[in-house]
């Protein structure tokens, strides 16, 4: 894979550190894309080089169209060659609203992670995928698609919004060998969830058959397969990684 980059959308920490480290390990060269945090970005940046791998940070908004274009066109400066790889995992804050409470407006802040920023980077990325006959579009989507969690509709909305779009892009885009897939995490605790409670901990745990939460490293596995050469037959699948809480859409 050493020829091929790749953009991690939202990769300053969480899931998308571990899944731009994972694309660095296996020889690619990452684009880590943030959105304010430049130190925690750049540190990434400085871990991958020193273990002898190529990175870039490019801050930029996903959900602004202007950032969208310069953030490719900047990563195409970097590397001096087009994006071959795009994980689509950024995200903002996600609020737990009651239907009493929630807004169109709510709706749409997800909406604006899920859709609009993955269709905005997909249309940058997409002619220099089909001229080179090869692509890979991973969009990060979550367990809440299956479990509908309440007080959570904004979310779940947004998520479910995944499902489709990863399978009619497939649809569309095989032709051009340019695969598309959606990775569904299960709970994964990382920063911005602060401390978990032993008790909170052990009841999504009680519902989990292997029987212990997800690390990070496990949904970076399963993107950095979907970005290799060993995943060339698979495209239009929506997989969860979330130790078998659910069983797939
Ligand atoms: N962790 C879980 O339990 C879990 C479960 C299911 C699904 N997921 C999904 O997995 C993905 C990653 O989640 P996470 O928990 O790792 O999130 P996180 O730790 O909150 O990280 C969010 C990332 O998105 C970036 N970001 C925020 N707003 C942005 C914007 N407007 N433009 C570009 N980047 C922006 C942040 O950059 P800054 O650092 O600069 O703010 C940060 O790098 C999300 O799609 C989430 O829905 C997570």
């Amino acid at each position: 894979m050493n020829s091929k980059v790749a953009l991690v959308t939202g990769a300053s920490r969480g899931l998308g550190k571990s899944m731009a480290l994972k694309l660095a390990d296996a020889g690619i060269k990452v684009i880590i894309n943030y959105n304010s945090n430049h130190e925690k970005a750049e540190t990434i940046v400085r871990d991958i080089k020193d273990s002898g791998g190529e990175a870039v940070a490019i801050s930029a908004n996903v959900t602004s169209e202007d950032d969208v274009k310069k953030l490719v066109a900047s990563s195409r400066e970097a590397f001096g060659q087009p994006i071959d790889i795009l994980v689509n995992n950024a995200t903002g804050p996600q609020p737990e609203l009651s239907l009493e409470d929630v807004t169109w407006e709510d709706y749409l802040d997800q909406l604006n992670f899920t859709v609009k920023a993955s269709l905005l980077l997909a249309k940058e990325v997409i002619p220099a995928m089909k001229e080179n006959q090869w692509g890979r579009i991973i969009n990060i989507g979550s367990e809440v698609v299956e479990l509908g969690n309440p007080e959570f509709s904004n979310y779940v909305t947004a998520k479910s919004a995944v499902v489709g779009m990863t399978r009619s892009w497939a649809n569309e885009l095989g032709k051009h060998n340019i695969t598309v897939n959606a990775v569904h995490p299960g709970f994964i605790p990382v920063e911005r969830h602060g401390e978990v409670t032993e008790d909170s901990a052990s009841s999504y745990i009680e519902g989990v058959p292997l029987k212990r939460l997800g690390k990070p490293e496990d949904v970076a596995s399963m993107v950095r397969f979907l970005a290799s050469d060993e995943a060339d037959f698979v495209t239009g699948q929506n997989i969860n990684v979330n130790g078998g809480k659910t069983f797939g859409v």
